[in-house]
């Protein structure tokens, strides 16, 4: 047999067969989109009627009175009594009027923000909610925007970044500064573990008169949403903060805009590779999280001009 000819070594592919993945997903979603009132008044009144995140998503004095029970949605088996101490940290009355916002911007981390330029139009909604304490400064504001009415702090950064507040809480409160007197909200009551963290930066809060104002997600809001989601074909060990608070401004909000959604790791189109939030490319935890899958269904609800998913540079 001739010998065999050795092939010059190829380029590596950036994209790494990801280019017919986003391929179709860029298909779907460059139609022309319109907001359709009809769908959008349907998903919406399916996502009230099993979720009640109007009154319920967040705990309040009103709705969680001393001595009922919290039940755990990341652990079953595990329930909290209400002492008085603990019902002194509950939000007095329902943070949110009692009206929908015209338009909201939820703001996923996602690298896809990176360079966008999309900060003042994000800036420009109503109502502007972040996920896990993101930075906004250090040039990021031009991309991202400096806006925030409501951000929720996943108390995994407690733990890595201020020494689970064990220690001095200064640093802490200060990084809040960016946030202005916007409500920070915490699944303090997930996991067990959450609790007394989570009480901690409340105190912490309190006793440097910061302006943010501490609230809880109510983790029966959040069993409900991850039945609704399921139901709609989700297959998840956890929701991603992304599409709850997603989920909470489709209640909330007329025009619901999504910004820094792209589970993917290139550019939809420049396909050029993008790290995995716009400050830093620590990965997701796919044993919990279904991102694509999620990216789905959010992709879906885009296409039937239920909200409007912001893939491009502003
Ligand atoms: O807490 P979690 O790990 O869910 O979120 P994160 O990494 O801080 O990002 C906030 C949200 O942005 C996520 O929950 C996702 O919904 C979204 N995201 C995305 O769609 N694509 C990425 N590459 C990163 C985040």
């Amino acid at each position: 047999p001739p010998p065999q000819k050795k092939s010059a070594p190829q380029p590596s592919d950036p994209c790494k067969g990801c280019r017919e993945v986003i391929n179709k997903v860029i298909e779907r979603y460059s139609k022309p989109w319109k907001k359709q009132e009809d769908n959008y008044q349907k998903f919406r009144s399916q996502l009230s009627s099993k979720c009640h995140g109007f009154d319920k998503a967040i705990i309040t004095q009103a709705n969680t009175p001393v001595g009922s029970k919290l039940v755990y949605d990341g652990e079953k088996k595990r329930t909290l009594q209400v002492t008085p101490e603990i019902f002194s940290t509950f939000a007095k009355e329902h943070p949110f009027p009692n009206k929908t916002w015209d338009t909201c911007a939820v703001v996923g981390n996602g690298g896809i923000l990176t360079n966008s330029s999309c900060g003042k139009m994000i800036d420009s909604a109503q109502f502007v909610i972040r996920c896990n304490l993101p930075p906004l400064d250090k040039g990021y504001e031009k991309h991202v925007g400096m806006k925030t009415d409501l951000v929720t702090a996943n108390p995994s950064i407690f733990l890595e970044k201020y020494g689970a507040l064990m220690g001095r809480r200064r640093p802490f409160v200060e990084s809040l500064r960016s946030y202005g007197n916007s409500l920070l909200l915490l699944p303090a009551f997930s996991y067990g573990h959450n609790t007394p963290v989570c009480m901690r930066a409340v105190y912490s809060i309190e006793d440097f008169e910061s302006p943010t104002r501490p609230v809880f997600f109510n983790p029966e809001y959040l069993q409900h949403l991850a039945l609704f989601w399921r139901s709609q074909g989700l297959r998840a060990v956890r929701l991603s903060t992304g599409i709850i608070m997603a989920s909470l401004a489709l209640e909330h909000c007329a025009n619901v805009h999504l910004y820094g959604f792209w589970p993917f790791s290139n550019h939809p189109h420049g396909l050029y590779v993008l790290t995995n939030h716009y400050y830093d490319d620590r990965q997701t935890k796919t044993k919990f999280h279904a991102m694509p899958a999620e990216f789905d269904l959010l992709l879906r609800l885009h296409s039937q001009g239920v909200l409007r998913l912001h893939l491009g540079d502003c």
